[in-house]
């Protein structure tokens, strides 16, 4: 660790209620930021709200008030919602505040009269849902490439900053700073993106289009493009231009997270901006994937929004942040249910975490209520010793290559590990059969691996952990993870554990409400629970979920020796690694003719290796007589897009 961690969610857009998306991100660097905390490092997490732009202006213009007011009242969402989730931000920052605005003015009058920003005049297509330019080259089938909505042609004057000139040293930089762009494979999606000229960038509106926005410093006609004003909120928090001590203690930032639908603004735009004002890079830029309802893109139109206050509502703040963090492999899209959710509740906490506390609290109660000094050895120690001994070093390693939920895997099977140690040694016949020195052993060994297990989860649950440590007699003085690795935690021998009720009171099915379900799946799950035609061999829509079809470029492809119809492919499905398939067309693709294609690919069937390589996933092609043709996607679709 550095001993400095400055963390950045995106500034989320007033327009509309928070959601899952919202939340994740957030809880995500409240989890990091906890972390770093606990570890000793000086840390300083940011977040905030993106308050100008059409958005916002059109939201207040349909609530019939004016954007401010708007703002003003949506931003209370978020910020309740941080709080009622424990989110513990060092600052919020608004765009409409004038620290914010006065800096971004001072930015785009100094980058104008070094000739970053010019004024021409522009031609082209605008998304008024994206607030952004395109090409005709770049509209899909006439529509916006990103939304798909209908664009309007635009001529008229702009200023525009010379991005195109930063091309060619953004490259270089991705490539020499394999640590900038997380994972690894959206730092080669920007790669990909750079391979087309780069454009300038268009950071006006006029006002007679769009007046809710940061006024041009230097022509009054104009506002400043949403984006162009909302990324320097990342400098203007930490007192760039303003506190030079401040700035230099907080800036770079350490991690920058984002969602991987703003990749581009984050990875092209925001770097080069930088570059421009010769401000030093942020040292990662994180992209996760999206929370998906079932296997369903979340939207307001299909219903199938999850909102997290419900969530809260059902299993609790700290279970809600632990389910987020444990479920989603960062980087990777994660599929949201109410029973995942249940069952993580159910069954890491309620039966593992939850029995284990209320196991060596009730043992210890009755055997006088103080943790004793361990006695003889049982013999049975040494599995459970070993996973929390793993569970505390491994869990920096999972912090810094960003393997979360790996770290939080870790600290469960610990758990599971204790409860098969107390299993094992019956402390109830130990205490029977008056055994006091294996008895003591036991109740030592449980209190105080207990108490590691909940530092290290204490970050993604602190509330529930700070009770557990106060179960187990630690008062109000909580233990760090900075302690633990530097094994300097007062013995808790002595100490006098607390009755507690159960921390994870185990949750009925029926008494959760429904899964959130769009109503295209609702209609489908009608569907398919009518009787099928006997005639026909029919799947229901839940078989066919099971097949996860997802978008995959090829990125590597040559003949596999030995075997003329086969190739071996690599492919990019959105994964940190790009994966083997092994293909029969051989005949019909060489190598470099299907070499970066966007294919379709099965990805969940089951690996195989075939004539000795590897193979995990299977194209879809049509064939015809001799035939044989690739299922592509019509459009650019990145890769890892779930087909259903
Ligand atoms: N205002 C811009 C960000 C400007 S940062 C200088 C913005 N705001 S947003 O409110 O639309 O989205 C904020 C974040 O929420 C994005 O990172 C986006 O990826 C994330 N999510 C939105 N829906 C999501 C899911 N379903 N799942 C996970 N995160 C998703 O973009």
């Amino acid at each position: 660790m550095s001993g400095k961690f400055y963390v950045t969610t995106p500034i989320y857009y007033v327009n509309d209620r928070p959601h899952i998306g919202h939340a994740y991100t957030t809880i995500l660097a409240d989890v990091l930021a906890c972390f770093h905390r606990s570890m000793g490092d000086d840390t300083y997490f940011l977040t905030g709200t993106d308050e100008h732009g059409q958005k916002v202006e059109n939201a207040a213009a349909k609530n019939g008030v004016t954007p401010q007011q708007h703002a003003d009242e949506t931003v209370v969402r978020f910020q309740e919602l941080w709080q009622k989730l424990g989110i513990t931000n060092d600052d919020f920052i608004r765009t409409t505040e004038a620290r914010h605005k006065d800096v971004v003015k001072e930015i785009l009058q100094d980058l104008y009269d070094r000739g970053e920003i010019y004024k021409a005049e522009y031609t082209g297509w605008y998304c008024v849902g994206c607030e952004r330019y395109f090409t005709e080259k770049d509209l899909v089938e006439g529509k916006c490439p990103d939304c798909g909505r209908e664009v309007s042609a635009l001529k008229e004057s702009n200023y525009f900053f010379r991005m195109s000139k930063y091309q060619e040293w953004l490259i270089d930089y991705i490539k020499s700073h394999p640590e900038f762009i997380q994972p690894a494979f959206r730092a080669n999606e920007t790669l990909g993106f750079l391979k087309q000229p780069l454009a300038d960038l268009c950071i006006s509106r006029p006002k007679s289009r769009l007046s809710w926005g940061i006024e041009l410093p230097f022509d009054s006609d104009y506002v400043c493009y949403v984006w162009f004003d909302a990324l320097i909120n990342y400098i203007s928090a930490v007192g760039y231009r303003r506190d030079d001590a401040a700035f230099a203690r907080r800036w770079p930032a350490s991690c920058q997270l984002i969602g991987k639908d703003i990749l581009t603004t984050h990875s092209v735009y925001w770097p080069t901006m930088l570059k421009a004002m010769n401000v030093e890079m942020p040292g990662s830029i994180f992209a996760h994937g999206w929370w998906l309802t079932g296997n369903t893109k979340m939207s307001k139109s299909l219903g199938n929004v999850v909102n997290p206050m419900e969530m809260i509502g059902i299993v609790g703040v700290d279970a809600f942040r632990y389910f987020l963090m444990a479920e989603m492999t960062l980087g990777n899209d994660a599929s949201f249910t109410r029973e995942a959710l249940m069952r993580r509740y159910n069954s890491d906490l309620a039966n593992d975490l939850g029995n284990l506390l209320s196991r060596v609290v009730k043992l210890t109660l009755r055997a006088g209520g103080a943790i004793p000094a361990p006695g003889e050895p049982t013999g049975n120690e040494e599995e459970f010793n070993s996973a929390v001994e793993a569970a505390v070093s491994g869990m920096k390693s999972c912090l810094e290559s960003m393997k979360l939920d790996q770290g939080i895997a870790a600290v469960l099977s610990a758990v599971r590990a204790g409860n098969r140690y107390v299993e094992q040694c019956a402390p109830w016949a130990l205490a029977k059969n008056n055994d006091i020195a294996h008895l003591n052993t036991v109740l030592y060994t449980v209190a105080a691996n207990l108490r590691k297990l909940a530092v290290l989860l204490a970050p993604v649950m602190p509330g529930k952990m700070a009770e557990l440590q106060k179960a187990l007699g630690g008062g109000d003085e909580l233990l760090t993870i900075g302690d633990l690795l530097s094994g300097n935690c007062p013995d808790p021998a002595g100490r006098t554990v607390q009755e507690v009720a159960p921390l994870f009171p185990r949750i009925q099915e029926e008494e959760a409400p429904a899964a959130p379900c769009s109503k295209a799946e609702k209609k489908e799950k009608a569907k398919a629970a009518a009787p099928a035609p006997e005639a026909v061999e029919l799947v229901t829509i839940d078989q066919f979920c099971k097949v996860k079809l997802k978008t995959a470029r090829v990125v590597a492809a040559e003949k596999l020796e030995g075997a003329d119809k086969l190739l071996k492919l690599k492919i990019d499905i959105g994964e940190a690694e790009p994966r083997p398939l092994v293909a029969g067309v051989a005949k019909y693709y060489t190598p470099e003719e299907i070499m970066g294609k966007t294919i379709v690919v099965v990805s969940n069937l089951q690996p195989a290796t075939i004539r000795g390589a590897e193979s995990r996933g299977m194209l879809l092609a049509a064939k015809f007589g001799k035939e044989l043709r690739l299922v592509t996607v019509d459009g650019d679709v990145p890769a890892g897009a779930d087909i259903g």
